[in-house]
Formats: structure tokens, C-alpha cells, sequence
């Protein structure tokens, strides 16, 4: 019983205490970027700044970044540019679920309604692409997976699609574009964009996997899928071992295995 209870498991605030000023320039720039020039939009994008998530795929952009630099205003775009994204993908899902709650409070479309939760999404969308417009690179890569989740989402309606598939297209590549915009940003060479690459493609996967376990959905092939996958996450990270950020990863992997939220 002693033993047990000694082995604490790292709170995910603990795990990225040292990119903690990089995510709080983060925060500042992101509700920046989110003000509307005009009611009632403005007043939806302070709800959706206000209710946030872990923060999970800004956190994979910063610690790409510093792995292979520092971080820096390119960094950050596609930092912002990945959560209004996600956001916009989970506003719309709300609408699509008919969902009231998301991250324990009112969902965007249970508060302000479909039509404001369907101009929301696209509003932050249009808004996202804007801030990277000027960075052909990242916009690239982040674009091509973002068409992807929209097409992941579709596939998993149809009952002959593949599950691996899907949870890819859905939710891992566009992990696998935060690690490989993140590297970008700092200039690293092609082998490390690679590498990191491949670690944010199986950290997506394992991501996913867990989610499906604690949603209760596709359970069982998630659970069997998952000790494997962890195993290739933490692979992925070899080589990485002697810079300071390669801690971070591992534990944000351990982190994302074991997650209960
Ligand atoms: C939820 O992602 C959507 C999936 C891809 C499963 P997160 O669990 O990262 O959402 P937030 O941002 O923390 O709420
Ligand atoms: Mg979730």
C-alpha cells in the first residue's frame, strides 16, 4: 500500500513547468488574437478563451520548438493557429453531437445556439489561417492535415473503415503537424523534423486510444492497441536523450497513457 501511494503520477501543470513562460505568452497572444471587432462574436470568443481545455497541442508546438531551439513568434502562430482549430473542430462537433456540456461547462452551441456555434467555427478558422497566412510552410503542412480531420471524422460513419485509420486522420496527424510546425519554426534540419514527426504521429494515436478508452468507445481495440503504441511514443523519442525537453515529452507521454481526463 506504501508503495503505491509514493509513486505519484506528475499533474499535467507539473509536467510542463518549463515551457510555463512560453504558455503564458501563449495565453496572452491567443485571447489577443481571439477579440471580434463586433458583438456578439467577440463576446463568444472570450467564452471560448475562458473555457479551456488541457491545452494539449499549443504544449506539443512549444516543446517541438525547444527541443531544437527557442521559441519564437513564428512558433506561437502556429501555436494559436492549432488550438483555433481544435476549438473550431470541437464547437462544431457540439453542434453536430447536439452536446450541452464540454471541458464541465455549457458547450458554445448550449449557450449561445447553433447558428452562433456554427459562425463561430468558422470564424476561427478563417481567423487561424490569417495567422499563418504569411508562413507558406507551416500553413502548409497544418492545412493538408487539417482537410484530414474533417475526413476522419466522416469515415468513422461507415462501418467498413479502419480503425487505426481513422483515429489518424481524425486526431493524429494534426498532433504530428504541431510537433513538425513547432521544429519548423526554430529552423531545425530535415532529420529532426522527421523524427519529431514520427513522434507526434504515435502520440496522437496513443492520445486517441486513451480517449477511447475513457469514453467508453471502441473500447476493447483500443485497449489492446495501446501498450504497443506506447512503447513506439517512447521509441520515437531516442536519439532526443541528451536535450533538456526530451524529459517533458517522456512524461507527457506517460502522462497521455494514463490520463483520466
Ligand atoms: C478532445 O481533445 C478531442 C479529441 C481529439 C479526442 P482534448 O481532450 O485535447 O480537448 P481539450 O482541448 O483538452 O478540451
Ligand atoms: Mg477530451
Amino acid at each position: 500500500m506504501i508503495k503505491n501511494t509514493i509513486i505519484a503520477v506528475k499533474s499535467i501543470d507539473q509536467i510542463i513547468s518549463p515551457i510555463a513562460d512560453e504558455l503564458q505568452q501563449f495565453e496572452a497572444f491567443f485571447g489577443q488574437t481571439l477579440k471580434a471587432e463586433t458583438e456578439p462574436m467577440n463576446s463568444i470568443m472570450q467564452y471560448v478563451h475562458e473555457t479551456k481545455g488541457k491545452r494539449l497541442r499549443p504544449i506539443l508546438v512549444l516543446l517541438s520548438a525547444k527541443l531544437f531551439g527557442e521559441p519564437n513568434e513564428q512558433t506561437l502562430r502556429a501555436a494559436i493557429f492549432v488550438e483555433m482549430i481544435h476549438s473550431a473542430t470541437l464547437i462544431h462537433d457540439d453542434v453536430v453531437d447536439d452536446a450541452d456540456t464540454r471541458r464541465g461547462q455549457a458547450s458554445v452551441k448550449a449557450h449561445f445556439g447553433n447558428l452562433s456555434a456554427v459562425l463561430a467555427g468558422d470564424y476561427l478558422l478563417a481567423k487561424a489561417m490569417l495567422l499563418i497566412a504569411n508562413d507558406t510552410d507551416i500553413l502548409n503542412e497544418m492545412l493538408r492535415t487539417t482537410a484530414a480531420m474533417s475526413e476522419g471524422e466522416l469515415m468513422q460513419n461507415q462501418n467498413n473503415a479502419d480503425y487505426l485509420d481513422i483515429i489518424t486522420r481524425k486526431t493524429a496527424l494534426l498532433m504530428r503537424s504541431c510537433c513538425v510546425a513547432g521544429a519548423m519554426s526554430v529552423g531545425a534540419k530535415t532529420e529532426q523534423i522527421q523524427q519529431i514527426s514520427g513522434f507526434g504521429l504515435n502520440f496522437g494515436i496513443l492520445f486517441q486510444l486513451r480517449d477511447d478508452m475513457l469514453d467508453g468507445e471502441n473500447t476493447e481495440i483500443a485497449h489492446s492497441l495501446l501498450p504497443d503504441n506506447l512503447e513506439k511514443t517512447l521509441q520515437s523519442l531516442e536519439g532526443f536523450e541528451n536535450r533538456g525537453i526530451h524529459k517533458v515529452l517522456k512524461e507527457l507521454t506517460l502522462f497521455c497513457a494514463e490520463r483520466e481526463e
